[in-house]
């Protein structure tokens, strides 16, 4: 077997290629046919049985049916609906769709340690599990929590996957113990009371003011009832109700998120919001219907597996190279789904040049190409750790 460097390099011309065609193409959660078509496509002629799981998304053994340890690597492929702003020469086709996280550049780096893995096969003494996950932005509670329904966990030892994250600089590992990422609960608040002629609010009862001051009251639930040692963030990001400058509406809607690293604090936030829902409500005289969505857990690393990272990143980037900085993000990810079932661990591999390089979701971002043999590597050697190479 060539060693794993070799291979990276000759292996690196067409995955990149593959890359930037998954690029053009991109795939909303749960719509992703072709991409599903072509991992599977891909895995078959190494030697995999590849098996749709989740509607769009793909599982594959490396070594099915063999005793020993079985280790987990996932991709998520699904992309953003939003507008590709680049020139880029792979830039998406598609109108409004664009790989605007990076997923492109997940799958086909997992596509490449499938590659590797494959040639490793009689070596290695257990299980590799390939989980391509769809929908990882949120379409209908995210990918994840339907993999793991349709049992892409059963025999999993232990799980990994990894992020690119612009933020922090390219080459530079981010991980940590315990919470790395945060839950996220989606926020709708259906105001309704009572519209009329904007000159006589005597007469009606305004939706409008009810929506400011929960807005405001809802300002103190972190600030107030959550201790300076807890973490969370709640946004209220829109506030829609009316039309014309002359009329009280009868309704009016907000919609936020609320961000924990402890599921907890979600709990009694969520109190929080619901009880000062119905002071507004009688204080104003209107009814207020809270909808509130637990859509993904806290991300949680368990301990060894992110030391396991850690190690593997230090042994393959130098130990200045791998650190906790920055972490945990209040982004969120349905790979929490994952760690509640069984132990792993999620990286970040930085992805920035400089503080001006677009972020994940900025319309003029992609997928840095020098992150796929990094990330394949990483994944070669937690296999070989966490799984083992027989005798
Ligand atoms: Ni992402």
């Amino acid at each position: 077997m060539p060693p794993i460097e070799t291979q990276i390099s000759a292996l690196l011309p067409a995955l990149t290629t593959l890359r930037h065609e998954l690029h053009q193409r991109p795939e909303l959660g749960f719509e992703e046919y072709e991409t599903q078509r072509r991992v599977t496509d891909y895995l078959r002629t190494l030697g995999y049985d590849p098996q749709p799981c989740a509607k769009t998304g793909v599982i594959a053994d490396l070594n099915p049916g063999r005793g020993g340890r079985c280790v987990a690597l996932r991709a998520d492929m699904d992309c953003l609906p939003m507008q590709e702003t680049t020139d880029l020469p792979y830039r998406s086709v598609l109108e409004g769709r664009a790989h605007k996280c990076g997923h492109d550049g997940h799958t086909a780096a997992l596509l490449g340690t499938a590659s590797i893995l494959a040639e490793m096969r009689e070596e290695i003494d257990g299980n590799v599990r390939l989980i391509f996950q769809p929908a990882e932005e949120g379409v209908d509670g995210g990918g994840a929590r339907v993999m793991v329904e349709e049992a892409a966990l059963d025999g999993v030892d232990e799980i990994y996957a990894f992020h690119n994250w612009p933020g922090f600089s390219r080459g530079v590992a981010h991980v940590c113990a315990g919470p790395i990422m945060a839950s996220v609960h989606d926020l709708v608040f259906e105001i309704h009371g009572v519209g009329g002629h904007a000159s006589q609010p005597q007469v009606t009862r305004d939706p409008v003011v009810a929506g400011a001051a929960l807005i405001t009251a809802l300002q103190s639930v972190v600030s107030r009832n959550i201790s300076a040692t807890d973490a969370a963030v709640l946004s209220i990001c829109t506030f829609q109700g009316g039309e014309a400058n002359n009329v009280i509406p009868a309704h009016a809607r907000l919609t936020g998120t609320l961000r924990t690293f402890d599921s907890d604090v979600a709990e009694q936030i969520v109190d929080r919001i619901r009880a000062i829902c119905g002071g507004i409500a009688g204080g104003y005289d209107v009814r207020i219907e809270p909808e509130i969505e637990a859509l993904y857990p806290v991300l949680i690393n368990h301990a060894d597996c992110a030391e396991a990272v850690r190690e593997v990143a230090c042994s393959i980037l130098g130990p200045k190279n791998v650190t906790e900085e920055g972490l945990p993000l209040a982004a969120a990810e349905d790979f929490g789904r994952f760690t509640e079932r069984v132990p792993g661990a999620y990286f970040f591999l930085g992805a920035g040049e400089n503080a001006d390089s677009p972020g994940c979701h900025h319309p003029d971002f992609d997928f840095d190409d020098q992150l796929l043999p990094m990330a394949m590597r990483l994944f070669v050697r937690l296999v070989e750790n966490r799984v083992g190479l027989r005798p």
